[in-house]
């Protein structure tokens, strides 16, 4: 068994805290073992509760489409988030609830060793680029950590709230992929 999939089966145990009496499914995450391009949400929803896997209620299918803007798709990719379990009426993680989940995403990102993460919302930016991180601000910038290149874009659920926001998205989803064009070598290569 691969060192991703030996840590998802230990995931899929773990009662570190509150939110596992309450969940259906853990969410560990999807795609590609060794991907350049790591995506991180906030936390399951309830349809990915129901099913096990990240993104796939309408914020996921939002997150498909601009996927396809830059002729992504989650074969190319890795898409997680930073709490694998879902919080009980879609209420934001807690602090000790991230904390406490750290330890999965942490040890994601050594494995899967990717060249640039991808925060999807403020929350998940705030956890990787600071508590002063302001989306409607710093979205669709690149910031350097440790040779990893972080950026973050609005979360889906947030252009579905908001459409006004999406333009702006497509800006940045087009700096994406001219990035990974720059820095991933094998993102874009067809497999055949
Ligand atoms: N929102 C998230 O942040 N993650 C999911 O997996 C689904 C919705």
């Amino acid at each position: 068994m691969s060192e991703l999939g030996k840590l998802e089966k230990d995931c899929m145990l773990c009662r570190s805290c509150e939110l596992c009496k309450t969940r259906k499914n853990v969410v560990f995450g999807e795609g590609k073992k060794d991907a350049e391009v790591l995506f991180v949400g906030e936390g399951p929803g309830s349809s990915e509760d129901e099913i096990g896997l990240p993104f796939v209620g309408r914020a996921g299918k939002l997150l498909d489409t601009m996927l396809e803007l830059i002729d992504l798709d989650r074969s190319k990719i890795y898409i997680t988030n930073m709490v694998k379990c879902r919080p009980p009426e879609n209420r934001d993680p807690l602090p000790a609830e991230k904390d406490l989940c750290n330890i999965w995403l942490a040890e994601q990102i050594r494995i899967i060793n990717p060249k640039i993460i991808v925060c999807l919302g403020r929350i998940a930016a705030m956890r990787f680029l600071g508590k002063d991180f302001k989306i409607s601000r710093d979205h669709g910038k690149f910031y350097e950590q440790d040779g990893v290149l972080i950026t973050a874009l609005y979360h889906p659920a947030a252009l579905l709230r908001d459409p006004r926001r999406r333009p702006e998205t497509f800006s940045d989803l087009k700096a994406l992929k001219a990035e990974i064009l720059r820095v991933c070598n094998s993102t874009y290569k067809e497999v055949n």
